[in-house]
């Protein structure tokens, strides 16, 4: 992994800036995001924590975008670890479709050409397993080339009812899980052709982690129910979970791939199974 190059899209805030840190005894670090103060700002965070880094304004959802950035990651160095974290979780419907599933179906494609003894790491949710796929959509998923493929799962994905544990989130929240549940099985169904390249890919699932996108949405009142509702009474610290991701990028886990870890202090686990006393 010595002198390979660490990709973070989604690397300017949050879980993804505390990846780009961490990954940074790996190797050069390249950030990408949208907003070009938050990149700079990103930067001058990694160098403080000295990391070689490299930053480049990057839309995930645009193809475009997605292979000139690639582009300009596979001239700094050869290609190591590429850990997506870019999504976002409110605004419009289908622009949360758009970053978190077609975003994500981007990153991908814009990489596999220079990945050798690579992995890629996607950032999906725990909210995704509280979002049951019909056997109709699963077929849509599995072309994600499709033409249609994003008009077909944004229609089918849209007419869902939101499970009753997340309504209170607001109904915009239907299209993040199901972003989510996607990015779970986008990451499964990668498993060969990343095998293929000698490559690895898998997703990890946060729970409730300290980001400004959890505190985007939350007012207090929430943010007590959401760490009432873990094991340990408190959310996650970004430094945590890239903690945790770095772990797994150490050599000796190259078995390691096609499925989705969870990182949730809990959550999970008591949403899903009644607690013994
Ligand atoms: N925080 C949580 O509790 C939680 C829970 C479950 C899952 N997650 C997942 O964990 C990941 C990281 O979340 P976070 O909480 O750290 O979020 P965050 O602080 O809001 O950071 C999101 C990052 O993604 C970038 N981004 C968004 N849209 C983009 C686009 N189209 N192209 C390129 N970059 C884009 C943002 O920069 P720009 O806006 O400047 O583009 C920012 O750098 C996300 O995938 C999120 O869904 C978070």
């Amino acid at each position: 992994m010595d002198r390979k190059l660490q990709v973070v899209p989604g690397g300017t805030s949050g879980m993804g800036l505390a990846t780009a840190v961490a990954l940074g005894k790996f190797g050069p670090v390249l950030v990408g995001g949208r907003n070009e103060k938050r990149l700079e700002s990103a930067l001058k965070t990694l160098k403080e924590a000295g990391v070689e880094a490299y930053g480049k304004q990057l839309d995930i959802s645009d193809r475009e975008s997605m292979k000139a950035f690639a582009e300009y990651a596979a001239g700094i160095a050869p290609i190591g670890n590429v850990v997506n974290a870019a999504a976002i979780d409110s605004g419009a419907s289908e622009l949360i479709w758009k970053i978190n599933v077609q975003g994500t179906i981007n990153v991908v494609e814009a990489f596999l050409p220079y990945l050798d003894h690579s992995c890629v790491v996607n950032y999906s949710s725990i909210t995704g397993y509280f979002y049951q796929p019909s056997r109709e959509e699963l077929a849509v998923w599995s072309a994600p080339d499709a033409p249609d493929f994003f008009e077909k799962s944004f229609a089918i994905a849209s007419s869902k009812e939101l499970d009753e544990r997340m309504k209170f989130q607001g109904p915009q929240f239907l299209a993040y899980i199901a972003s989510k549940r996607f990015v779970i099985y986008y990451t499964q169904a990668n498993a060969l052709r990343f095998g293929r390249k000698n490559s690895q890919i898998f997703s990890v699932a946060p729970g409730s982690f300290d980001t400004p996108m959890l505190r985007e949405i939350s007012d207090p009142a929430a943010v007590a129910r959401i760490e009432a509702g873990t094991a340990f009474g408190r959310l996650g610290a970004p430094e945590e979970m890239a903690d945790f991701i770095t772990c797994l990028l150490q050599p000796g886990h190259q078995y390691l791939t096609g499925c989705d870890l969870i990182l949730d202090g809990g959550k999970s686990a008591m949403a899903f199974a009644k607690q013994y006393e």
